[in-house]
């Protein structure tokens, strides 16, 4: 039997997610045609509009369907960029954010854009005080709501607010927290002023038990946002290209059930969580848990295993059945140390020495129990000489 740990990675599709594909597959009409099935098609994709921004509490005109989080999130990078304000400059980047987005500024960095680097605590935590330091005269800002890697929560009230204060625009990265954390686009913009404070917040369908291939940018009405794909003028513009009703119509169904099943689940999920945790160390003394023990995902474990490959550990249990990652799944394939790990203050050694497993929907006390029973079999394995690790 197989054990899948890895939810932050992607999540099974909800059956109800997979009907309403199904059914709106079934529609023929492109939503721009303006024959009755172009807009049956319409109705329907605007209908999925009105729910996603519901359950955000954002204007339907603000919701931009997207093809997921790094398509969501070099829209917005990109775009807040190469559309700023006269006299602005720099990009405010905390050192932990996904590789999305830092591979994005990476790119503008190229093009002339200087970084303005904020650190992270030793939690994964962003400081709204570090980061109110980095903003005045910033052409842009960005920082996740809930770290992907470790799942500390972060204060993103706090960094929208001292963003509106500071004039800069602000992208949140909710790909991770969506689905675990409140979210109110409307309550994190407050009463900022036209094109500052938070403008965008990125979403993914597939994080939530939608299909992979669909989520969504909220751009507040008064952004200043450059397109990143030329052609027709759906969504405003921001987003050119037929759409992708039956994956939209799948997105609203996952974004209200999970919405729907957030407060229930994430007790649930925390339980199951804190039981993984307590388990692990009770098998291996020396793991210790990496990210706010308090303040983070409801359904992650990221621990540090000292002297261990966490590739090798990663190699052992899935050889065992049990699923879980090293890191955001961007870099699984590639064995580098995780940049969120050194970015906490921890040496290379140690950002190669951690497991992520992470909960959710279809999590249970059997896939707990999968992982503690093969834990101190893989850590005595992994670490040390003559392990049995993959080379
Ligand atoms: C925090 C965060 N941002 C962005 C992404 C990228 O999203 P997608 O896989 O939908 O492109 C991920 C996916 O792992 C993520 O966890």
């Amino acid at each position: 039997m197989r054990h899948y740990l890895d939810h932050a990675a992607t999540t099974p599709l909800r059956p109800e997610a997979r009907d309403a594909w199904l059914a709106a597959s079934e529609l023929v009409g492109n939503a721009s045609s303006t024959h009755g099935a172009g807009q049956d098609a319409r109705r329907l994709l605007e209908d999925s509009r009105e729910r996603v921004a519901a359950v955000l509490d954002a204007d339907p005109i603000e919701v931009v369907f997207t093809s997921g989080g790094t398509e969501s999130i070099n829209l917005a990078l990109q775009g807040l960029w190469h559309a700023r304000a006269a006299g602005t400059d720099g990009i405010v980047l905390p050192d932990a954010e996904h590789h999305a987005t830092m591979d994005t500024v990476a790119a503008l960095a190229a093009e002339g854009a200087a970084v303005r680097a904020v650190p992270v605590q030793s939690d994964g935590r962003i400081a709204a005080s570090d980061f109110a330091e980095r903003l005045p005269g910033a052409a842009l800002a960005t920082a996740l709501v809930a770290n992907n890697e470790v799942g500390t929560i972060n204060d993103a009230a706090s960094l929208a607010m001292v963003s509106a204060s500071a004039g800069v625009p602000l992208h949140l990265d909710a790909v991770a927290a969506l689905g675990h954390v409140p979210l109110s686009f409307r309550g994190l913009r407050g009463a900022a002023d036209a094109g500052s404070g938070l403008v965008a917040l990125s979403a993914a369908g597939h994080k939530i038990g939608a299909p992979v291939g669909v989520g969504a940018l909220v751009v507040a009405r008064t952004a200043n946002l450059t397109a990143l794909l030329r052609g027709g003028a759906q969504q405003r513009g921001l987003r050119a290209g037929t759409q992708d009703v039956a994956g939209t119509a799948a997105f609203a169904t996952a974004i209200e059930l999970a919405e729907r099943e957030r407060e229930a689940e994430s007790a649930r999920l925390a339980a199951l969580r804190d039981r993984l945790v307590a388990g692990i160390r009770s098998r291996v003394s020396a793991a210790v848990l990496l990210g706010d023990p308090h303040a983070r995902l409801p359904g992650n474990a990221h621990l540090l295993f000292p002297g261990a490959v966490g590739e090798s550990m990663l190699f052992l249990l899935d050889v065992a059945g049990v699923a879980a990652s090293t890191g955001s799944a961007c870099q699984a394939g590639v064995a580098e140390p995780s940049h969120v790990v050194i970015a906490m203050g921890r040496g290379e050694q140690d950002a190669r020495s951690v497991l992520r497993f992470t909960l959710g929907r279809t999590s249970t006390d059997a896939d707990v129990d999968a992982v503690l029973a093969v834990i101190a079999d893989a850590y005595s394995r992994a670490s040390g000489s003559g392990t049995g690790a993959r080379s």
